[in-house]
This record gives C-alpha cells, sequence and structure tokens, in this order.
C-alpha cells in the first residue's frame, strides 16, 4: 500500500468511530517520498488532511501535498506568534503540484512534528483530561511520560513548534494531550500512529472510568426527570415553532431536536446550570454551538405558556450576553457581530434544540453538544471541568482565518433554511413540487396518505437532513396536527405549506353519489383547511411570516363538463386562497393559489381512471389526452408537472414577496381560465 492508501485508510477507520473524534473534527498526516518532475529526484512530502472535510470520508483530494523541506523552512522566517496567522498564507508556497485541498491551521503541527505519522484526533476522553482543572497533573497518573502535556494554546504554528519542541524533548513519548483542546499522537509507521490514538483515548477513557466518581453533574432535580416519549415529543413539538423563531431573531436558521439520553440526563441534574454557563472548550466544538447555550430553567410540566414567556426572556437575556461577550473582547480589526441568538437550547425534560444554516450544520451543532457534554462528565468526574478562557473562546470565535473561511462558504440557495411541507407529495405535481422545493434548498416533509410513495420521494431526493417522509391523511384532523409536529421535530418549524393532495371523479350530476360529493370535499376542501389550520397555528407561534400554496385548478373557475364535485371543491380551495391571504397577512403570511390544468404525464389521477374518463368525454384515446389538452391550449404545449412546480418557486423564492391572494394558471394558455 502506498503511503497516501495508508493514510486514507487509516482516516477512514479513525473517523468512522464517534469515540475517537467529532464530526469533520482533527486531521491526520504521512510523510514520504516521491520523484520531483522538476529535478527528477526524489524529495520528501507531506501529506495532510486539508482544511473541511471529514475523517470518516477522508479521500485523496481531501489531502493537502506540501514540500517538507519548504514547510520546515518556514520555522527560519516565522515572524513570532503575533503574526503566526501569515504563516497560513506562506503555506501555499510550499504546495507539491497543483490541485488537493487547501492547507489547514494545523498543517504546522503535522509538518514540525519530527514523525513519519501524525494524528490530531478530538476524542471526548482526551478533550475530558484536556479540560480537566489538574489536567497536567491527571496526564501524568494517566500515562506516565508515555504522553506528555501541552498547554493550551490557539492551534496555529506556535503550537506546531511547542508540540514539535515537546516530542523532542520525550524521545519515550507516543503522543501528548493538548490542553483545553484534544490530543495528538505519532508513530514511525502508519499502524504503530493509529494504534498509539487508539491507546491514549481507550487509556483516557479507561482512566476517567476507574477513578472517577459516580454521578459527576450531581443528583437528579427532583420534577426535572425526562418526560414519557409521547408527552415529550409532544411538548417538543409545541415548544419547536416558538424557540426557532427566537433563535432566527438575527437570520433564519433551521432546527434539529434530539432527546438522547446524554441530554435528558444532564439536564435532569443539579450541575447542569453551572456547567452549561461555563461553554464548550475544544474550538471546533464552540464554533458551531456558540462559547454556551440558553437553558430553560423550568421543570418539563410547567404550564407551556409560562414556558414560552420564560423563554421570550432568557433569550432576551442572552442576547444581552452574548452583545456584551463580543464588546468585552472585540478589538478595532475584530469581524463584526455574527448573530447574538443562542445555537443550543436545552429543555428540561424534553431534550436540546441545535440551529444552523443547514439542516446538516444544525445536526453537527447539537453532535458537538453531546461531545461537550461527555467532556463535562469526563472532566467533573476525575477533577473540576476549567474549559479554556473567554477571551480565548472569543480569538478563536472571530479570528480572522475563521472569517475568511466563512467568506469563502458558497451563498446559500433560494430557499435555504426553509422548512416544507408538502401534501400528496407521493405522486405527479406534488413529488414535482417537493423535489424542486428541495432542490432549491428547502427541506422537505413529503406527506402522503400512501407512506411507500412518500418514503420513495424522500428518498430520491436524498437523506433525512434533505427531505423526511410522513404519512397523513389530510382529511383526519389529527393526522394533519402530527404532520405539522413531524416538520418540527424533523427541521424546527415550519414555512411553506403546499396543499396539493387530491383526486377526481369525472361524474355528470345525476351520477354523482354522496360519497363522490363527500370524499372530493373531504381532501381538497376539508384536508386544505385543515393542514392550513395548524400551519398557521405553528407559523404564528414562530412569528416569522411563511407561504401558503393551493394547488386549485382551472376547473375552480371554469364550468367544465360533468365535473360538479371535484370543481365545486376547487372552487371551495380556490376561495380558501383569498379569504386566508386577508386573514393571515397581518402575520406575514402569504398565501397564493396555482391553477394547473392537463397534467397528465405522472399523474396518478389520470392514471387511477380519471384519464379514461376525461378521454371518453372528449371523445380521444386515453393515451392521446396530454396531447390533445396540448392542441386545445393557447400555447399548444403540454402542461407537466415541473410546470406546476415551477409556479410554486415563483411564488416562493423571494421575487413575489409582496403577492398575496393570486391564482396563477399554468394551462398553457386556455382563455376560458383566464383571471379578472
Ligand atoms: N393533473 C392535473 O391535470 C391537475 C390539474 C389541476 C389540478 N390538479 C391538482 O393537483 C393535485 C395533484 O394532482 P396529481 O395530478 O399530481 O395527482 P396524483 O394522484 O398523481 O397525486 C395526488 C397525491 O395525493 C395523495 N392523496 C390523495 N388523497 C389524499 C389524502 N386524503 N391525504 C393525503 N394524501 C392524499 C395521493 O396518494 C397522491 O400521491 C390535486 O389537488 C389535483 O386536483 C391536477
Amino acid at each position: 500500500m502506498s503511503a497516501v492508501e495508508e493514510l486514507i485508510a487509516r482516516s477512514n477507520r479513525l473517523g468512522a468511530d464517534p469515540r475517537n473524534t467529532n464530526y469533520a473534527g482533527g486531521n491526520t498526516s504521512a510523510k514520504g517520498t516521491a520523484v520531483d518532475p522538476v529535478t527528477g529526484e526524489d524529495t520528501e512530502l507531506l501529506w495532510v488532511k486539508g482544511s473541511g472535510g471529514d475523517l470518516g470520508t477522508l479521500r485523496p483530494a481531501g489531502l493537502a501535498v506540501l514540500r517538507l523541506d519548504r514547510l520546515r523552512a518556514l520555522a527560519d522566517v516565522y515572524p513570532g506568534v503575533n503574526r503566526e496567522d501569515e504563516m497560513v498564507a506562506a503555506f501555499d508556497f510550499c504546495l507539491h503540484g497543483k490541485g488537493g485541498a487547501a492547507p489547514s491551521i494545523d498543517t504546522a503541527m503535522h509538518g514540525l512534528v519530527n514523525a513519519p505519522h501524525v494524528d490530531h484526533l478530538h476524542p471526548d476522553s482526551g478533550i475530558a483530561l484536556a479540560t480537566a482543572a489538574d489536567g497536567e497533573k491527571l496526564t501524568a497518573e494517566c500515562f506516565g511520560g508515555r504522553v506528555a502535556w501541552v498547554p493550551w494554546r490557539r492551534p496555529g504554528f506556535q503550537l506546531g513548534l511547542d508540540i514539535a519542541a515537546i516530542a523532542a524533548a520525550h524521545p519515550q513519548a507516543i503522543g501528548v494531550i493538548l490542553g483545553g483542546h484534544g490530543i495528538t499522537a505519532w508513530g514511525p509507521t502508519s499502524e504503530e500512529c493509529e494504534a498509539r490514538s487508539l491507546e491514549i483515548i481507550r487509556t483516557a477513557a479507561e482512566f476517567i472510568a476507574a477513578r472517577g466518581r459516580p454521578e459527576p453533574f450531581g443528583p437528579v432535580i427532583s420534577g426535572y426527570e425526562p418526560l414519557p416519549p409521547a408527552q415529550r415529543h409532544a411538548r417538543a413539538a409545541a415548544l419547536a415553532p416558538v424557540i426557532r423563531g427566537l433563535a432566527c431573531t438575527d437570520r433564519p436558521q433551521v432546527g434539529h431536536y434530539t432527546d438522547t439520553d446524554v441530554v435528558l440526563d444532564f439536564v435532569s441534574r443539579a450541575e447542569h446550570p453551572r456547567l452549561a454557563a461555563l461553554g464548550t472548550s475544544c474550538p471546533d466544538h464552540f464554533l458551531r454551538t456558540k462559547v454556551r447555550p440558553m437553558v430553560l430553567d423550568l421543570p418539563p410540566d410547567a404550564p407551556l405558556a409560562d414556558v414560552v414567556a420564560r423563554l421570550r426572556e432568557l433569550h432576551a437575556a442572552y442576547r444581552a450576553d452574548y452583545a456584551a461577550y463580543y464588546h468585552r473582547y472585540a478589538g478595532p480589526g475584530s469581524p463584526p457581530m455574527r448573530g447574538a441568538d443562542p445555537a443550543i437550547v436545552l429543555v428540561p425534560g424534553v431534550g436540546m434544540f441545535s440551529y444552523g444554516a443547514t439542516k446538516q450544520t444544525a445536526r453537527v451543532a447539537g453532535e458537538f453538544y453531546v461531545n461537550a457534554i461527555s467532556v463535562m462528565r469526563g472532566a467533573e468526574a476525575v477533577s473540576t471541568y476549567a474549559p479554556i478562557s473567554e477571551a480565548e473562546k472569543f480569538r478563536i470565535e472571530y479570528w480572522a482565518l475563521e472569517e475568511a473561511k466563512l467568506a469563502r462558504m458558497p451563498a446559500p440557495k433560494p430557499l435555504a433554511t426553509r422548512i416544507a411541507l408538502v401534501t400528496g407529495a407521493g405522486s405527479g405535481i406534488g413529488r414535482a413540487i417537493a423535489r424542486r422545493l428541495a432542490a432549491e434548498g428547502a427541506c422537505v416533509l413529503v406527506a402522503d396518505r400512501d407512506a411507500d410513495s412518500a418514503a420513495a420521494v424522500a428518498s430520491e431526493i436524498g437523506n433525512a437532513d434533505a427531505a423526511v417522509p410522513f404519512t397523513a391523511d389530510v382529511t383526519d384532523e389529527e393526522q394533519v396536527a402530527a404532520a405539522v409536529a413531524a416538520a418540527a421535530l424533523a427541521f424546527g418549524g415550519i414555512d411553506l405549506v403546499v396543499n396539493n393532495a387530491g383526486l377526481s371523479v369525472s361524474k355528470p350530476l345525476l351520477e354523482t353519489t354522496v360519497a363522490d360529493w363527500d370524499l372530493q370535499h373531504a381532501v381538497m376542501a376539508r384536508g386544505s383547511f385543515l393542514v392550513s389550520r395548524e400551519a398557521a397555528r405553528a407559523m404564528k407561534a414562530q412569528g416569522l411570516g411563511g407561504d401558503i400554496v393551493y394547488i386549485c385548478s382551472k376547473n375552480s373557475v371554469v364550468a367544465g363538463p360533468a365535473n360538479l364535485a371535484y370543481g365545486a371543491a376547487k372552487a371551495d380551495q380556490a376561495h380558501q386562497v383569498r379569504l386566508l391571504a386577508a386573514e393571515l397577512g397581518g402575520d406575514g403570511i402569504r398565501v397564493n393559489g396555482i391553477n394547473p390544468d392537463g397534467v397528465v404525464r405522472g399523474s396518478g389521477i389520470f392514471a387511477g381512471g380519471w384519464g379514461a374518463q376525461r378521454a371518453a368525454v372528449y371523445g380521444v384515446a386515453e393515451e392521446d389526452l396530454g396531447a390533445y389538452y396540448a392542441q386545445r391550449t393557447l400555447l399548444k404545449r403540454e402542461v407537466l408537472p415541473e410546470h406546476v412546480a415551477a409556479a410554486v418557486f415563483a411564488l416562493t423564492g423571494g421575487d413575489l414577496s409582496l403577492t398575496t391572494g393570486l391564482h396563477i394558471p399554468v394551462d398553457s394558455g386556455v382563455a376560458a381560465g383566464f383571471l379578472r
């Protein structure tokens, strides 16, 4: 195996186990020789995981490749710790050829440590020792001389020099605990380096288990025990939109909810307010979690109204504290404050809500806080948790290099952070809408009465960060409430609803049964009323406005043949658009409709008998129905589900932000369907 192959395999193994490092945390390297194409001679190279990316899924393209002689020569021109950031730009002058990932801040550590293989990781057990008040003493007790201690220093060139010096001074050492931060291990072979990383992680965990006192978080506070699961989820779903509304005060964000045992245990115990206030320590953690979480200080059985009122007070206090922290440490050259809302909100008995610019970042922020809880547990078990100082946290949070990294992020998609619920999304038009909204950046709850088709469409769109399937019959009040609750639990709330579920029976008046009439009105008139009511409730709790879109029909305004029950139900939906636009405008909720016509391809309605009936009514073969509809339009073009989805995006993508109460025909031009 080549050095690169070994490095990738080792990185993937280490990154696959969350006990070894957090998501996208840590980096690995190997040194070796390759022919320099300029001289034809062997040259020493460093392959090191580049900026961004995750060890578990690292590929060769994620490595930065540098000339070791040039990298090490930087020590001779290093201008000192106050100007160490300049060395990151200098890494570009050490690169070997084009391509590869950008070298990260940790490149210096990997290059300067004089060992062929180096791992830098963020294991909870290692960070627990690193953040213990007497971490240096505990490290010596835990490892003897086999692992050395490096006092806290912000990642950078100087930290690389520090570690290299300590490694040189302790030839028997296999690695170091980095105060406040994580671990670094090295070895003569890739295999030995990996074994040593695992040895440090395992030994620290065993030491904490053997030496640690039981219940480091203190006794359970009476009344703060977790609610039973069903009540817990109901409370979480009720609170999610309120908390998301608060967390989006500065900018819109997506939410993630977890009620994992680690969180429920932490927030039930006496020490959690003190520890939460101390904040997270590992830079990787608090860049995502913010320095400290917002913590509700009421028991889970407190009345909902009291909880909401208290959350508002705590949020105002959190923002004031954060602004004070920023102003305490910001200097003339500091980047502007990035927003004062919490990224993590802890609710005793219920769980944790975390927030980010995408579902993935919101979820990872939550995962990092779970790491931070394990770190605090370990540190408190053997000592006292003592994270790095607030001033140091500020230096990292508002570091010019961090700011530059954020500035390099691609511009968000038009519907980024928006949480959509599409009914009847398992087929035809609803499927096309769900796919389009997701492609534009929205998180989508793919709801349908048919579980299999909802699941198929959600998995077509992507993983659970992008789309989640939900089985709900829109005629059922409880199932509709459950769908909106599911959106709140999956993504934090709801911003955009598409009332699309529908079905059609074409019959003349005398053949229309009461059951035909009731079914169509139940699914389309009643169903969209129920969905709009439940969604509006959550949108009002969120206070972020929203969009409700009705997929009505040309038949809501055109008196089509043999179409009484369907046309009347569609007219009902069309008037709901106007009534709700008028009623909900004050809350910033816009309500609009779309009038499609003749969408044959992909439509279950047409495949399920309606097509045959319509074909018979118009006297054409069923397979020619799409072409028939196209020929009777002004534009002579067939209407596809994607055209309807495009209209939903036009209404909700931001360009029509002052439009409400509108119906847009998507029918290739049908004069009888013109609106006035
Ligand atoms: N296809 C057209 O030409 C056309 C024209 C105008 C309006 N529309 C409207 O567009 C919407 C979608 O139609 P389509 O052609 O994509 O049909 P479709 O049959 O392909 O999709 C409708 C979906 O709604 C679901 N559904 C039905 N009843 C439900 C219920 N009670 N609860 C939850 N889900 C339910 C179905 O399972 C199906 O997945 C309907 O409201 C329809 O009236 C369609």
